[in-house]
């Protein structure tokens, strides 16, 4: 079992298979000229299946798949196949844009839920936020898993006179759907844009809601990230995730690798421990694995201060979201 400081069970890992993807949503990718890293730099299939057991090895029961975006990594069904052999749930956050080429690994590997990102339900925003044409793709995407049976979780980034507009809209859509929409507050990463006045936080969201619909509180589960709630009438349920004005970082169990092998206690953590290297020079990972959960912070990889608005995102020491993986 892998304990850190506050005594805080780590039992859930997201491997990031890549930084690389097909779209270029603005908040995730760095306006630079980013460079990929390069493959050779990148946990080979075997490495990630080695490094995830020993991973499983302490109590490891849930592994999430993450980028950039994981379904351009060629050998993403290789990998997706091989660690649905472990005694874990297995799960995948995509921006859905391949999707419809996954069904059949999908369906072998058991994965009963699936995470897409979608910030917007217009095709021109969509176009205007990640710099490509492909809502019908996602839309479509997200449909065929719910004819599927898999349960689609939908992660909306909400900022302030970009997309706030339309969370009704998403609203409209758990209606006659299955799906549970999840809207996020924006976060600070490197290269990103963070403002505090482009933050709609979790009070505006739910007040923005209420002038349309009425909703009842759901429970919550031990480790979730998410506030839950259902419209009544609705087939699907909404939450949200309030990482900027109430974090949930008490009952914090995951553990993050980049896809170059980097461990991360924490999405916002300074740090990082570099478990290929070591894997790569034969050496045992255990300890390093042990040693890095320790030095975990209580709360937001102890960068944040307690009113974002005070938020200096330029000091935060960390990676851009496409090269942590979400
Ligand atoms: N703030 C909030 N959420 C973000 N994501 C990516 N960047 C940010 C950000 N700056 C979301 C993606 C994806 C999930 C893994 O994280 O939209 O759904
Ligand atoms: Fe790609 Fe997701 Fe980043 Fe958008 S948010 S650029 S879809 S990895």
């Amino acid at each position: 079992m892998i304990l850190d400081k506050y005594n805080r069970i780590h039992n859930y890992l997201r491997i990031s298979l890549t930084d690389n993807c097909n779209l270029r949503c603005f908040y995730c990718m760095p306006e630079e000229n980013y460079s990929f890293m390069p493959s050779a730099q990148l946990m080979q299939a075997d490495e990630i299946k080695q490094i995830a057991n020993a991973f499983i090895g302490l109590g490891t029961n849930k592994i999430r798949l993450t980028g950039g975006e994981p379904l351009v990594r060629k050998d993403a069904d290789t990998i997706i196949k091989s660690l649905a052999t472990f005694p874990i749930k297995l799960s995948l956050t995509t921006n859905g844009v391949r999707l419809h080429e996954f069904m059949d690994t999908i369906r072998e590997a058991n994965i009963t839920s699936i995470n897409v990102s979608l910030d917007t339900l217009q095709a021109d925003k969509f176009q205007l936020v990640t710099k490509r044409n492909n809502f019908k793709r996602v839309w479509d995407n997200i449909h065929l898993l719910l004819e599927n049976n898999i349960h689609v979780k939908v992660n909306v980034v909400v900022m302030k006179g970009i997309n706030d507009g339309e969370i009704n809209e998403f609203i409209a859509w758990t209606k006659h759907f299955p799906i549970h929409i999840r809207f996020i507050e924006f976060m600070p990463f490197t290269g990103n844009r963070w403002m505090d006045d482009k933050v709609f936080t979790w009070q505006d969201i739910l007040g923005t809601i209420e002038m349309k619909y009425s909703w009842i509180k759901l429970k919550d589960e031990v480790n979730d990230t998410t506030k839950k709630y259902i419209v009544p009438g609705h087939q699907g349920t909404f939450a949200v995730i309030s990482t900027m004005t109430s974090p949930f970082c008490s009952t914090c169990n995951r553990m993050r690798l980049t896809a170059d092998g980097r461990m991360k206690n924490c999405l916002f953590s300074k740090g990082e421990t570099d478990l290929l290297a070591a894997f790569r020079r034969g050496e045992d990972i255990v300890p390093i694995i042990l040693g890095n959960v320790q030095e975990k912070a209580a709360e937001r990889g102890g960068q944040f201060v307690e009113d974002y608005h005070q938020l200096q995102a330029i000091g935060i020491e960390n990676r851009s979201m496409i090269a942590i993986g979400g």
